[in-house]
């Protein structure tokens, strides 16, 4: 039998994977005033929608009870081992309402197959990328008018996977939830899209060599807490980390990937060396990057090397990236030692000319000559 996946793009594709879900509507969904309220101008992450996707695993059954059910609190007992041992993995990828109303989504293999990896690092059962794409294609159909409309919105959507069994003995659970909810989002950042500070972190690393990076797990999020908190103290918005063997190489920052344009037009961004999370937004950018003529290398970027570029004009712009932020322009570098201003502290010119063309893909705007986007009502 082919893949339900061999055919991208058909509607009957779709059709196969909404097919394994059981639609259980909502009992008390918002009206369509709650709605258009909710979704006006969300602050991210804080507004839902009235369903969530969601299979449960057991080592004995496998997967199984594939449902879009009520948005609602989870029961957990006292003893559910991610609770105690952080045994969970999560994604993060948009929905976009295109101009003639049809919803859209980007490279969601490309998060089904980082989501296996995770899965794989945190020994959590493998979910297949049928699976991953029918509970979100049959989500977003469930809540289809949640996903807003217009410039920076979207409706993010957040699958996650954590061990359910209760068991105080440490070794992976013999039981787990996938869940998927959903969120109308405007931009990450408040204020919108404009330069961030960032705070170059010197004591606490995010990850270090053969720990959990690469993997998209919620310890990683909660190590850079502290960090992000210092951050703030010291009139940052982000936190950028270094590695944790050498503490001189750029790494990633809390929840995005980074890179350097140069004066001679070359990009730069840190090599994945295993402790970098393999970003969506980081592969599709080299991609446009690479497109439009740059050079993009992937290497190890000394912080001191970057200092002095910076300061010998030599380096012009720097920039963040993420699914939530999609590319945010770096204005300011800050650390113990220096406080340095990037592009005039505005947004810099490839920046935004990489995230307008990011984004015009993204929202139908612009031709998807590479195939990235995917329908899903
Ligand atoms: C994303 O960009 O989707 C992320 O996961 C970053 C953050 C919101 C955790």
């Amino acid at each position: 039998m082919n893949s339900p996946l061999a055919a991208q793009h058909s509607p009957s594709a779709s059709e196969d994977l909404v097919g394994l879900f059981d639609i259980r509507p909502s009992d008390a969904p918002a009206s369509a005033e709650e709605r258009q309220a909710a979704i006006a101008a969300p602050k991210f992450g804080t507004v839902f929608t009235d369903h969530m996707a969601r299979i449960s695993w057991s080592a004995q059954d496998g997967w199984k009870d594939r449902r879009i059910e009520r948005y609602g609190p989870l029961q957990l007992d006292p003893a559910t081992a991610v609770l105690h041992y952080a045994q969970e993995i999560f994604e993060g990828l948009k929905a976009y309402r295109h101009e003639d109303g049809s919803v859209w989504t980007f490279r969601p293999e490309a998060n089904a197959a980082r989501f296996a990896r995770s899965a794989h690092r945190l020994a959590l059962p493998s979910l297949s990328v049928e699976d991953f794409i029918g509970s979100i294609t049959a989500l977003v159909r469930t809540d289809v008018e949640w996903v807003p409309s217009g410039e920076e919105a979207s409706l993010y959507l957040r699958p996650f996977m954590y061990a359910s069994e209760p068991f105080l003995g440490v070794r992976p659970s013999l039981e787990a939830e996938y869940l998927v909810i959903a969120s109308p989002v405007g931009p990450y950042f408040a204020g919108g899209v404009k330069p961030v500070s960032i705070w170059v972190e010197r004591e606490f690393s995010r990850a270090g060599a053969g720990g959990t990076g690469a993997a998209k797990c919620g310890g990683n999020y909660a190590s850079s807490l502290l960090p992000q908190v210092r951050a703030q103290e010291h009139g940052c918005e982000q936190v950028c980390f270094l590695d944790a063997s050498t503490g001189t190489l750029l790494e990633e920052l809390g929840g995005m990937n980074v890179f350097v344009v140069k004066s001679d037009g070359s990009v730069e961004t840190p090599e994945l060396t295993g402790s970098i999370l393999e970003g969506v937004t980081r592969s599709s950018i080299i991609q446009l990057l690479s497109d439009r003529g740059h050079t993009v290398v992937e290497r190890r970027i000394p912080l001191d090397e970057l200092l002095a570029g910076i300061e010998d004009g030599s380096v012009t712009e720097v920039f963040a990236c993420g699914t939530a932020a999609v590319v945010t322009p770096i204005g300011r570098l800050a650390g113990s030692s220096f406080d340095h201003t990037i592009s005039g502290g505005g947004a810099g010119e490839l920046t935004m000319a990489v995230r307008g063309e990011l984004t015009d893909i993204q929202t139908g705007r612009a031709a998807d000559r590479h195939g990235w986007l995917r329908r899903l009502a």
